[in-house]
This record gives C-alpha cells, sequence and structure tokens, in this order.
C-alpha cells in the first residue's frame, strides 16, 4: 500500500489572543508569517494536495502567501479543529492519507512528520510530546498496557488526566476513509461547544484501529503560539537554530542569543558576526566576511572579505570584492561596491557604484551615480541628484578628487583625474585632468570689531 498523501493546513483560527489585527497564522516568526514556514515544511513531505483550510482574515491568508499551489478551503464558521477538517475532507479522495497540521505551529521540522508519515497505513498516528508544564494542551491518555484510548482537552479532564504530561501537538496522520467516518460522528458535547478533531482518538480506541504515536525529541520544536509570549518564545527559538545552523557551517556568532536571522541566510566559512546583527531577507556572505554590533542587513551579497562596521544599515548591497563599510553607513537599494573601497561614517548611497579603490569616508550622499576607480570623495560631498520632479545621474570617472563640501547638481560629470576644489558646486561638467572650483572670493573687513553687549 502506498496512498497518496495530502496534508491539511488549518489555518483558520481567529487568534484572539494576540490581540492584533493581523490574522494569528500572519503573525510573523523569523521575519516570515507562521503559516509560511508550514506550508515550506509541508511542501518538503511532497504530499499529492495541500489544503488549507482558512477563515479568520479572510482573503488575506490566501493573498499573504501567494501560491497557486495550494488548495484553499473557507471555513464560514469557526466550529473547531474537527469542524476545520471536515471542510477540507469533499477534496481528498477515500483511499488517500491525510496529514493534519496547524498553522500556528512554525518550527515543526519535516523528520519528526516524516516518522509520522511513515507509521504503518492502517493506524491513526499522532505526534505528541512531553512538556513540564502541559497548561492549555490536550492530555494523551493510555491504558495500562501503554496504548492510547483517547485524546481529552484540559477543559475536559479529570484531575488525574490534567496530570498527564504527554501532550497531542495537533498533528496527525490517518486514512481518509476512516477519518470521514469519525470526522462524521463528532458532536459539540464538550465544555468549548465545538467540533474537537481530538474525539477521533476514543472513536479509533472503540473502533480497534491501532493508535501509534511518534514523540517528538525536543519539545520546544513543536510549540505554537496562541499569544505574543508564546511568539516570542518561538522567535527565540528560531533564533537559536539559525544560528546553531550557521555555527554548524563554520561562522563565528558572537552570541547565539543576540543575533536575528530573518530570512534565508547563507554565509561561506569563517564569517563573523558580532552581536545584535539583525539579517533579513535573502543575504548571501562571502568568506571571511565581517560583520559588526548592531549592523543591519537586508537583501545583501558581499563578496569575500567585506567588513562591515557597527551600525551601519544596508539595504539591497552588492559588493563584488573585499571592501570597507562604516561603522553608521547607510547604503539603500542599488548601492555595488567593487574590491578595496571604503565607504564610512555617516555616508548614504544609493543605485549607486563605487568602482575599485574608491573611497567616500565621512559624511556624504551619493546618489544616482557611477563612481569609477580610484576616486576620493571628500567629506560633505552631495551629489545633488533630484530637482523636485526628476531625478539625475552623476558620473566621477576614474582617478578623481572631489574635495569637501562639493555640491555634484545632477545630471553633471567630473572627468577622469579632474580635481575639484573643497566647497564647489558643479552645475556643468567637470574637464578630466583639471582643477574646477567655483568659490566666492574670500575677503578680510580689517579693523572689524566685535559688538560688544550693550548694558
Ligand atoms: C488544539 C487541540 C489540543 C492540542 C493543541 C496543540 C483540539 C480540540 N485541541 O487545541 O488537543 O494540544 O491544539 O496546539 O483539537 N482552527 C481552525 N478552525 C477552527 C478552530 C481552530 O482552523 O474552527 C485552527 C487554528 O487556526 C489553529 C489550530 O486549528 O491553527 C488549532 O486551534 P487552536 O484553537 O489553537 O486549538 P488549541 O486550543 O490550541
Ligand atoms: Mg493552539
Amino acid at each position: 500500500m502506498n496512498s497518496e498523501l495530502h496534508i491539511i493546513v488549518l489555518a483558520a483560527g481567529e487568534g484572539t489572543r494576540m490581540k492584533s489585527r493581523l490574522p494569528k497564522v500572519l503573525q510573523a516568526v523569523g521575519g516570515r508569517p507562521m503559516l509560511a514556514h508550514v506550508l515550506e515544511t509541508a511542501a518538503a513531505l511532497e504530499p499529492a494536495r495541500l489544503h488549507v483550510v482558512y477563515g479568520s482574515g479572510g482573503e488575506a491568508v490566501p493573498e499573504a502567501m501567494g501560491r497557486g499551489d495550494l488548495e484553499w478551503v473557507h471555513q464560514a464558521e469557526r466550529l473547531g479543529t474537527g469542524h476545520a477538517v471536515m471542510q477540507a475532507m469533499p477534496a481528498v479522495p477515500d483511499d488517500a492519507r491525510v496529514m493534519v497540521l496547524y498553522g500556528d505551529h512554525p518550527l515543526t521540522p519535516v523528520d519528526v512528520l516524516r516518522d509520522l508519515a511513515a507509521l504503518p497505513e492502517d493506524a491513526l498516528g499522532v505526534l505528541t510530546m512531553t512538556l513540564g508544564d502541559p497548561t492549555g494542551y490536550g492530555r494523551i491518555v493510555r491504558d495500562a498496557d501503554g496504548v492510547v484510548v483517547a485524546v481529552v482537552e484540559e477543559r475536559d479532564a479529570t484531575p488525574s488526566e490534567r496530570a498527564l504530561s504527554e501532550v497531542n501537538t495537533g498533528m496527525i496522520v490517518a486514512g481518509a476513509e476512516r477519518l470521514r467516518g469519525w470526522l462524521g460522528r463528532l458532536d459539540t458535547a464538550n465544555s468549548q461547544g465545538e467540533y474537537y478533531l481530538t474525539d477521533i482518538f476514543a472513536m479509533a480506541s472503540a473502533d480497534g484501529v491501532p493508535i501509534q504515536t511518534v514523540r517528538a525529541p525536543d519539545a520546544r520544536d513543536l510549540a505554537g503560539a496562541n499569544d505574543r509570549a508564546q511568539l516570542a518564545a518561538l522567535e527565540q527559538r528560531h533564533r537559536r537554530r539559525a544560528a546553531e545552523r550557521l555555527m554548524a557551517e563554520g561562522v563565528h556568532v558572537a552570541d547565539p542569543e543576540r543575533i536575528d536571522l530573518r530570512g534565508d541566510i547563507r554565509c561561506g566559512m569563517d564569517v563573523f558576526l558580532d552581536v545584535n546583527v539583525v539579517l533579513e531577507g535573502r543575504v548571501r556572505l562571502g568568506e571571511g566576511v565581517r560583520i559588526g554590533v548592531g549592523a543591519v542587513l537586508r537583501d545583501c551579497e558581499l563578496a569575500a572579505g567585506t567588513t562591515v562596521l557597527a551600525y551601519s544599515v544596508l539595504d539591497g548591497v552588492v559588493t563584488t570584492g573585499a571592501c570597507d563599510i562604516g561603522p553608521f553607513a547607510r547604503l539603500r537599494p542599488g548601492t555595488e561596491l567593487a574590491a578595496g573601497s571604503r565607504v564610512g561614517n555617516f555616508v548614504e548611497m544609493k543605485k549607486a557604484r563605487l568602482g575599485e579603490g574608491s573611497k567616500a569616508s565621512h559624511l556624504s550622499y551619493v546618489g544616482d551615480s557611477l563612481v569609477g576607480k580610484g576616486v576620493n570623495i571628500g567629506a560633505g560631498t552631495i551629489t545633488c541628484n533630484y530637482d523636485g520632479v526628476n531625478k539625475h545621474r552623476t558620473v566621477i570617472e576614474d582617478g578623481a578628487f572631489i574635495g569637501s563640501d562639493t555640491q555634484l547638481v545632477a545630471p553633471v560629470t567630473v572627468g577622469r583625474d579632474a580635481t575639484i576644489a573643497a566647497g564647489t558646486t558643479l552645475t556643468r561638467d567637470a574637464p578630466a585632468g583639471q582643477l574646477t572650483l567655483s568659490r566666492t572670493k574670500q575677503t578680510t573687513l580689517r579693523g572689524w570689531k566685535r559688538p560688544k553687549k550693550r548694558d
């Protein structure tokens, strides 16, 4: 027997306890909605179909996922987990196997789900975990021989059942035909007046269907989030796992408790990430890249040997060779830095390319610019790229020297090896190899006296 696998992800819950306008499954962990993590894990199991039951938040949930390969099923009313599964069942053939996952359990490792899928096909399988504090979870009830006979919700449990520490993660696997039969027999005779999916366990036990469990090795990975505190705990766990993965790949993480990794992060060997670094989106760091304290990088690709000093903020930056950035640099999308270049403190760049060995060491704005090799951009240089309506380009050719406090009123070109004197407002192209300056003449008023304070 090798029935096709249908996965049903429950994602319709209101998330009342989050106290948020955002549907619960769209709350982010590691920079992505919880549901996105679950769908990625589910897809790794290569199911024949992936059904997602949504409800609260309406179309916002499918829209946020933006995936056309899913079977979206609307649950108009939240009548419980059993009711949610029922909504998806019409699209599931009798000979399929069904796995139920929860949209608010984003960190479930794919291998425990593989173990769950590998249980014998005639059994009802459930992923369980053992908790020091099982509050809020359904308890796994076993008989004297250790055979599972029921799952009891906390609110319906007797004191001795409440004392049980093995709990239901909610993730189950069952044959579709049997599951359909049990779901049809669910009622709402419980403390919450809901159709509990968990009632199928007592039915399976009564029907003589074997109930088998997979016990999760680390409960922290199986946890769900119903409120903000649990969401923060998941974030912490996610952060720790991401840091451990990077460390295993040879990254030197100064403190795995003080780093935030929210995206698709790949690092070469001997990358150093100092404390309070935040990496978001798609980040690629070549061998030996060093990221200083408090730096924030989003969607960056930094070549081997690049150094980013403390408190720099980089968004959409590419370096094509080893170069130095920061401290306190702000590099916006479209910034490209070549080998040996340097961008220092309080320099902002946007849609600008800095050639090999070029430097903008202090206090500058370089936008919509093409800067050649070996250029020196003095402190306080501003490319005036915006006339209030359109953006214009500045070109600075190889070897040019831009004196401090220069304004380059774009569109403008500074020729090769040109020198621009400090304080110049450049409104026309500066010829190659020449000194160009615009300056009011300096005068001194001889004998001038400072005014004195009147009595
Ligand atoms: C549920 C289980 C409990 C288990 C726990 C694990 C039941 C009755 N209880 O309790 O045994 O220990 O999960 O976290 O199953 N949902 C819908 N539609 C609904 C209701 C819920 O889609 O009508 C979704 C929610 O979005 C969520 C999941 O189902 O993803 C679980 O619902 P939730 O209300 O969080 O159940 P718990 O009370 O946590
Ligand atoms: Mg829950």
